[in-house]
């Protein structure tokens, strides 16, 4: 028995369809696979499969799987390194009869509504949790002006500096909590869209965390560059962008104090067919932060863009959730995959679409 059908049968699918030995390599690509990898069957004929994908321990995990329940599985979301840009597939595995060990996979780029779906839910859900944070810290704000002053005004009739004391942490603490609430309460004005070099942003960006990293590793850290030049100009507020990739350069910086060989790595590339705030961009503009570092904690992964959630001990929890405020506004997106050693956080922003509210 062949193991695989006859190519020509095979070349007809819409759907791509790979066939790997019990070592994971790739026996035979239809052309559907060609098509959606961008690689020619050459290239890919022979070659590991799992070495394709930035996730390679989980391609391997899936065909374990595969063979210890012997029947098929499907894992959604992994990215497959293409030439020039990366894919997010699902990818179902089949066991095979003949020869044993060797596997069909079938690659489905990511069903998109499924993510738009997921991203708009959690849009909104997003944004009904900013809404309350930010009553909740008007709410706090007001009574703590009174606080704060009436805390002063006995320590004025203090004559003991013992009991002083209790008055000076009611300041110094009301003083904390104000200044946590005017950081929940800022991130609300509008964009001022001017026509922008995303270049000349991400520079300054890479000059202040190079200035910071002096100060935090007592040493400096390398932000490489990998841009697009032939990039055009986008409509956008400088200021909110610069405060964007400061902030997850800044998280990236932090993730890789005390470690070796330091690499952060800021990219720009065109993004082809994108949907942003449901509308469909035939280019948009992608700009990747990606650094080497330990991998975000497991137990954060999800919550990372909400509101006081941090994962340092002196952490307010406010970079990414200002980040993807700003980033919302200009309906655009932002996103993060994270594995141990490489943590990349990717911004989508359309180019000419005037940000929602600006003039
Ligand atoms: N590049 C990264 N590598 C590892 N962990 C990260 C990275 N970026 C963000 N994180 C995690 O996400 C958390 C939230 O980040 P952020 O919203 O900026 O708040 P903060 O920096 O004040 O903790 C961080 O505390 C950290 O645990
Ligand atoms: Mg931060």
């Amino acid at each position: 028995m062949t193991m695989a059908p006859p190519n020509f049968a095979l070349d007809t699918l819409a759907t791509a369809v790979l066939f790997v030995d019990a070592d994971l390599r790739i026996v035979h690509a239809n052309a559907a696979a060609e098509n959606l990898l961008r690689a020619s069957s050459r290239t890919l004929v022979g070659a590991p499969l799992p070495k394709f994908f930035l996730d390679c321990a989980r391609v391997r995990q899936v065909a374990a799987r595969v063979l210890a329940e012997s029947c098929p599985h499907t894992e959604h979301e992994l990215v497959f390194a293409r030439a020039d840009n990366e894919v997010s597939v699902s990818l179902t595995a089949s066991p095979m009869q003949s020869p044993p060990g060797a596997f069909a996979i079938e690659l489905r780029a990511q069903d998109h509504h499924h993510r738009v779906e997921r991203e708009e839910r959690q849009h909104s859900l997003q944004e009904a949790n900013r809404v309350l944070l930010r009553n909740l810290a008007h709410e706090i704000k007001n009574p703590l002006g009174g606080i704060r002053g009436a805390a002063q005004l006995l320590q004025r009739e203090l004559r003991d500096a013992d009991q002083r004391e209790y008055t000076e942490v009611i300041i110094a603490e009301a003083d904390r909590l104000q200044s946590l609430m005017d950081r929940l309460l800022t991130p609300h004005r509008l964009p001022r869209v001017e026509s922008i070099s995303i270049h000349e942003v991400l520079e300054r960006v890479r000059a202040l965390l190079l200035a910071d990293s002096a100060t935090l590793h007592g040493d400096s850290i390398e932000v490489e560059r990998d841009y697009d030049v032939s990039l055009p100009q986008l409509l956008a507020d400088r200021e909110q962008l610069i405060q964007v990739f400061l902030n997850i350069g800044r998280n990236a910086m932090q993730a890789l104090a005390g470690r070796d060989h330091r690499r952060i790595t800021l990219r720009t590339r065109a993004a082809r067919q994108v949907t942003l705030a449901r509308q469909r961009h035939r280019v948009a503009l992608k700009v990747q932060v990606i650094d080497n570092g330990p991998g975000i904690p497991a137990d954060l992964r999800q919550r990372i863009f909400y509101p006081l959630v941090s994962g340092r001990e002196d952490g307010s929890g406010l970079g990414l959730s200002i980040a993807q405020t700003y980033v919302h506004q200009h309906n655009g997106l932002i996103d993060c995959e994270s594995t141990p050693g490489r943590t990349c956080f990717t911004v989508l922003l359309p180019f000419n679409h005037p940000p929602a509210g600006a003039q």
